[in-house]
């Protein structure tokens, strides 16, 4: 994140240091509180939005008459220069100038002469602002869902692969039933997909003009908002302006949305820590993806899962920051609203770091198949099946979970899995169990058997590849980043 201070000057050799709202106050505002009101040091990295969005206002002026077509061309050419002094890093932000757009303004008037004081005709800050973050959000939405459907086809590909891998599947954390490694694979999957749903629900929200709307009442000028909004890429106009310039809803319900995608993340990094320990064992993870102890020499950590689950609480303070913002602000703007910015960028880079992680580290993953396949075999993993087994014999399902109950109790005193006990002992628990019982106390059986729609059996988890690889695909052309530069 950009730290104020990092990237920002306090004085400028070749620009006079007037506030381009300087015309009513009587004295020089106190250094300190220039320094603690200047927004300058983090929302500088709105440059290009806001850049953009000056450019779009100052074509629909010159549209509607209040600018000629020369002096849009002056402004529209000097936003141009800047942006490219800009991307050199050949700007000194100053924090006098307040924010990012006072400082591109000043510096353009500075570049162009007095027509650079027309661009802000039928404007302010507030539409200004709340019209770049949506520009920004939008962008890092469409960023985001690149890299998740990166991650997503990572789990597909994975999941294709260990369709047949035999693993122990869990309820409290205790063997449960063997599962096909690559149906868990896809549970992660489906919770992603899930957040790609909600990032796409949020992006219709976001994608709506507030410029036109001024401090809080609107304008006085003809201005064409339609034409603004096609220019930038947006789906609609905002309809109030007080809402418009005040809400930060948008930016709340992505935050929630980016809570939801870090929450699981941190899920799926708490079971990769857990099976790359030595009790597990079930993958390892490729030393790139690992670090080591400065003390213990034989330590290898598994650092990334382990730090994009600490990083999920740094996403909740985000959303709960915006929360707590909004909560007690009247309409319409308040300088509050400065504050959503670093929590925004904050759950972007955060969000995005993550993803880009396990995107990369999902490929190359290295299952233990040998530890999985032993893993599912203690516990009794087959216990339901015998149940199952004795119920289609015609045993009522409470007495076949009682029989298999103390069945399960004998294995435990003499050390040995129900598919191990020889049949004549079996048959001492019921006389129904026949020689065929021993097909389904295998795992390979007791996983082919749950061949239902969302079952584990390895058929439904390669029919799942199938229809997930053709969701994946048809949402790879929804996703294009809008262009934003006219
Ligand atoms: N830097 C301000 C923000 O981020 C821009 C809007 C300021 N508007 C105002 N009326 N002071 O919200």
């Amino acid at each position: 994140m950009i730290r104020p201070d990092e990237h920002t000057t306090d004085q400028t050799p070749d620009l006079p240091l007037v506030k381009l709202w300087g015309g009513r106050f009587d004295e020089p505002t106190d250094a300190f509180v220039e320094a603690f009101t200047a927004s300058v040091g983090f929302d500088q990295r709105l440059f290009r939005e806001d850049i953009a969005g000056s450019i779009a206002h100052a074509k629909m002026l010159a549209k509607v008459g209040v600018l000629t077509l020369d002096e849009c061309e002056k402004i529209v050419s000097g936003l141009n220069t800047l942006l490219l002094d800009i991307e050199r890093g050949d700007f000194a932000w100053v924090v006098a100038y307040e924010d990012v757009h006072m400082n591109i303004e000043a510096r353009l008037i500075d570049r162009i002469g007095d027509v650079g004081k027309k661009l802000h005709t039928g404007r302010s800050r507030n539409d200004q602002v709340a019209t770049d973050v949506r520009l920004y959000l939008r962008g890092a939405i469409d960023r985001i869902q690149q890299e998740l459907a990166r991650l997503r086809a990572g789990l597909v590909d994975l999941a294709e692969r260990e369709a047949d891998t035999v693993m122990p599947g869990f309820t409290h954390l205790q063997v449960a039933q063997p599962i096909s490694f690559g149906h868990h694979l896809l549970a992660w999957y489906e919770m992603l997909s899930r957040d790609a749903e909600r990032l796409i629900d949020v992006r219709k929200r976001v994608n709506v003009l507030p410029l036109g709307s001024a401090a809080l009442a609107g304008t006085s000028y003809p201005l064409d908002r339609a034409y603004v909004a096609e220019l930038l890429g947006f789906d609609g106009v905002s309809r109030n302006s007080l809402d418009a310039v005040s809400d930060r809803d948008f930016a709340i319900e992505f935050l929630s949305a980016a809570a939801l995608i870090m929450m699981h993340l941190s899920r799926m990094s708490e079971e990769l820590v857990l099976w790359t320990s030595a009790q597990f064992s079930f993958i390892n993870l490729p030393d790139r993806f690992c670090t080591g102890s400065s003390i213990m020499p034989q330590k290898k950590n598994p650092d990334v899962p382990e730090l994009v689950r600490g990083k999920t609480g740094r996403v909740y303070g985000d959303l709960f920051a915006l929360l707590t913002l909004m909560k007690g602000q009247p309409l319409a703007y308040n300088k509050d609203n400065q504050e959503d910015k670093e929590p925004l960028f904050d759950a972007v880079d955060t969000l995005m770091g993550s993803l880009r992680a396990f995107a990369d580290m999902m490929p190359a993953i290295e299952p233990n198949r040998e530890r999985m396949r032993a893993a599912a075999k203690q516990g009794f993993s087959t216990a339901t099946d015998l149940a199952d087994y004795l119920v289609r014999q015609g045993v009522p399902f409470r007495d076949a979970h009682e029989i298999v109950g103390k069945a399960v109790r004998h294995g435990q005193t003499i050390g040995c899995d129900l598919s191990e006990l020889p049949l004549a002992e079996l048959q001492t628990f019921s006389a129904k169990i026949k020689e065929d019982v021993f097909a389904v106390l295998t795992l390979e059986g007791s996983m082919a058997a749950r061949d239902l729609l969302g079952g584990t059996a390895p058929n439904q988890v390669r029919a799942q590849v199938a229809a997930a690889r053709a969701a994946l695909s048809s949402a790879t052309h929804a996703h294009l980043t809008t262009e934003i530069f006219c």
